[in-house]
């Protein structure tokens, strides 16, 4: 009887810690399917909408990119620049990417710099005409132009390639260098990072080097968290900076 209750006290636990690691997508702005309640969405199936959620983002078949399967069109703006003051690098000397193309940020970008039409995909199943149509814009309304690219400039990062004032990505995290054909900056101190950070993720190097880095998805969880903007830890007492940071 003991044990029965203790099976099932813990099973409520991991159900529970299911629940709170993954805020289903669903509930969240990246639901821009036609049956989401929010402001930035698909308009109609009747219209050339999709009630699909996966689809902006991710096709079983003819994807663009293999790595996460990717159907969205990339965006435009292959240069990064750093800064008006042509910042190159960190204060640490870590050097910034200018190449981003291989990066996993480069596909958040192509949404959040507005250079492209949100639903611009290589390939959706049209449910209402039952055709898959390829290289279709999926029609849009909510904080969009004609052109159905994101207008919101809260929301926008990396407009026209330039990433001043953005928190490094596409470089090595302390400890895990090189990654991106980038090494960590002699002038950066190893010891102020964490050395296994866990609540945020690393990302393993694109080029297949032994490396890990920073990227977007390092802070941000795309498919949803319980916290606020899908970060992956709490912005209160600025915890999520902590996660890497000691200081
Ligand atoms: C707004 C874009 C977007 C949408 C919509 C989206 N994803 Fe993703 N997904 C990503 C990105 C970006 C990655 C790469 C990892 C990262 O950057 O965090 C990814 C990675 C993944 C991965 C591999 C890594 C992991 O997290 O397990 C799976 C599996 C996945 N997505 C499934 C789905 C499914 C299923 C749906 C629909 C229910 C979906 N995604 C909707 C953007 C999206
Ligand atoms: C298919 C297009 C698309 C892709 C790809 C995409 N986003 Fe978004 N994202 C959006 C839209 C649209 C919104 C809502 C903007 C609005 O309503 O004005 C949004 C909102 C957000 C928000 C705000 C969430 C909130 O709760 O307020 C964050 C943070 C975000 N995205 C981060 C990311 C990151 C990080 C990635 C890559 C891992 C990514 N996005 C990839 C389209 C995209
Ligand atoms: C080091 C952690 C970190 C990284 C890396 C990061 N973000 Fe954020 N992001 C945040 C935090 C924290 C916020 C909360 C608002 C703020 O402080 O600006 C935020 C807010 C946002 C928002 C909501 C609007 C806003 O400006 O507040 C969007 C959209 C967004 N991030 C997209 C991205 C994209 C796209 C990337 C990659 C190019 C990225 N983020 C990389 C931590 C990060
Ligand atoms: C996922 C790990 C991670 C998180 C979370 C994170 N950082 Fe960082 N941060 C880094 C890395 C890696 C560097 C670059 C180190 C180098 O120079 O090579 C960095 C660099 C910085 C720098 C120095 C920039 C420069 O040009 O020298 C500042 C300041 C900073 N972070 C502040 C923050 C703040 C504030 C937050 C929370 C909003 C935060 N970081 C969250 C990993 C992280």
């Amino acid at each position: 009887m003991k044990k029965i209750s203790f099976a099932v006290s813990m099973l409520a636990l991991l159900v529970g810690l299911t629940v709170i690691a993954n805020a289903a997508i669903t509930t969240t702005k990246h639901n821009l399917s036609a049956s989401s309640t929010n402001y930035t969405r698909s308009q109609a199936t009747t219209s050339g909408g999709t009630s699909q959620v996966c689809v902006f983002c991710h096709t079983p078949h003819h994807a663009l990119d293999q790595r996460f399967i990717w159907n969205h069109a990339a965006s435009i703006n292959t240069t990064w620049i750093w800064g008006t003051g042509s910042a190159t690098g960190t204060s640490g000397g870590t050097v910034l990417p200018t190449n981003p193309a291989n990066l996993p940020s480069f596909k958040c970008i192509a949404c959040h710099d507005g250079s492209v039409a949100i639903g611009q995909v290589n390939e959706v199943f049209n449910e209402s005409t039952g055709v898959v149509n390829s290289n279709y814009s999926i029609p849009m309304q909510g904080d969009v132009n004609a052109s159905y690219q994101l207008t919101n400039t809260t929301y926008e990062v990396g407009v026209g390639g330039n990433m001043n004032g953005n928190h490094p990505i596409g470089i090595p995290y302390p400890g895990y260098s090189p990654y991106n054909g980038i090494s960590t900056g002699g002038g950066v101190n190893i010891s102020q990072f964490q050395a296994s950070p866990t609540k945020v993720l690393l990302f393993g190097d694109p080029n297949g080097g032994i490396g890990k880095g920073i990227e977007c998805g390092s802070c941000h969880a795309v498919h949803g968290s319980v916290n606020p903007l899908l970060l992956r830890d709490a912005i209160t007492s600025s915890q999520l900076c902590l996660d890497c940071h000691i200081k």
